[in-house]
């Protein structure tokens, strides 16, 4: 049988610092773990832009259908910012995540416990924190027809279109549920059902799909009031599911809860292939910061972690992926520190590379 395949997507600013560090890693678990991938690399974002002209070459879209799993750096940057709306470096990532039909977006938001302090909010609100926003990646206001700026009335006028099917709302809200049955059994649905009929809509369908789940127990927020909740006392949650733009702006949210921005992954996954593996790819929360980049300041901890999520949901290596996941807490106990993360004087600062030295030499105890 021929290893899996990985496509890596370094993408733009830090995007390509970190990615370098995940290839040791990956580098790692085939030296020490015999767990072989077939790794191939190619462009998206502003360095694709640069070359090909396009923020997504076909043939790099081709390539990402076919493998089994992409891992994706970040894009974006000052330079492309001026760029007409249809070349923009996310545009390349909206295309992937469209065409590969990555429905369901997990963002694990987890205070690692060495960071508690890290949070804008009270330690104690925080500590143990482990909250999984699912959010629907496809479609509403990011892809709704009609859309676009015309004239009317001698007056430019923008229009976005929010438009859920049901069935796009129930197959996010299946894999909510499923993963609720994995966590804590609870799952809360966010939208705006007092203003908006998806609203309506994604009420009815996740009250429907709830009879297949009864052991979950499942409540209803307001996505404003949801907002309000996770700031309020975010331990109340367990698994959240909720749109495309309102799972844009809550993972943010979340993620600062954590301090632990620069640390936070995410799985995009789609339906099964015929290999039975889920169309996936793994990113990072964080942007290409582009006013670090190049200085080795980067926290590579959030796209390693997305290598390890990689490894649970596309590979089925849980217990290795676990093994990655308690080599970076580890690391994280003694004080290993990038720039990004508080320091005092018991703590060490290194650089990205440096971070992975650490996270490596964890990983060769924990054999
Ligand atoms: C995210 C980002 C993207 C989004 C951008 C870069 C298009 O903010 O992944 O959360 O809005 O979905
Ligand atoms: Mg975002």
């Amino acid at each position: 049988m021929s290893n899996p395949s990985l496509l890596i997507l370094p993408g733009d600013g830090i995007g390509q610092e970190v990615m370098a560090e995940v290839r040791r890693v990956i580098d790692w678990f085939g030296a020490k773990r015999d767990l072989q991938f077939d790794v191939s690399e190619d462009l998206v974002g502003g360095a694709a832009y640069d070359k090909h002209g396009v923020p997504l070459h076909d043939d790099t879209m081709a390539k990402a259908q076919e493998v089994d799993a992409v891992l994706l750096g970040a894009v974006g940057g000052p330079k492309y910012d001026d760029l007409d709306f249809s070349v923009k470096p996310e545009r390349g990532l909206l295309r992937l995540r469209k065409e590969m039909d990555l429905f369901a977006n997990l963002r694990p938001a987890q205070c690692f416990d060495a960071l508690a302090d890290f949070s804008s909010l009270k330690p104690e609100l925080v500590a143990g924190l482990d909250i999984m926003i699912v959010r629907e990646l496809t479609s509403g206001v990011y892809f709704g027809e009609p859309r676009g700026i015309h004239m009317e009335d001698n007056m430019r006028v923008g229009v976005n279109t929010q438009r859920y099917t049901e069935a796009e709302i129930e197959r996010g809200a299946r894999a909510a549920f499923e993963l609720a049955m994995k966590r804590d059994k609870k799952l809360c649905s966010m939208e705006k059902a007092n203003v908006m009929e998806s609203g309506i809509l994604w009420r009815d369908v996740v009250t429907e799909v709830h009879a297949d789940y009864p052991e979950v127990e499942l409540s209803h927020m307001y996505a404003d009031n949801g907002a309000m909740q996770l700031v309020r006392a975010p331990k109340q949650f367990d698994v959240i599911y909720t749109d495309n733009l309102f799972g844009d702006i809550l993972s943010d949210c979340a993620a600062m809860l954590t301090g632990s921005l620069g640390m936070l992954p995410s799985a995009s996954l789609g339906s099964p292939m015929e290999n039975g593996r889920p169309k996936a790819m793994y990113e990072p929360v964080h942007g290409s910061a582009p006013d670090i980049t190049g200085q080795g300041k980067a926290n590579p901890i959030a796209c390693i972690l997305s290598f390890a999520m990689a490894l649970r949901y596309s590979f089925d290596q849980g217990e290795d992926a676990t093994r990655l996941e308690t080599a970076i807490e580890k690391v994280l106990a003694d004080g290993v520190r990038t720039g990004d993360l508080l320091s005092d004087e018991n703590s060490t600062a290194v650089s990205t590379s440096g971070m992975t030295d650490a996270i490596l030499a964890a990983l060769d105890a924990s054999l």
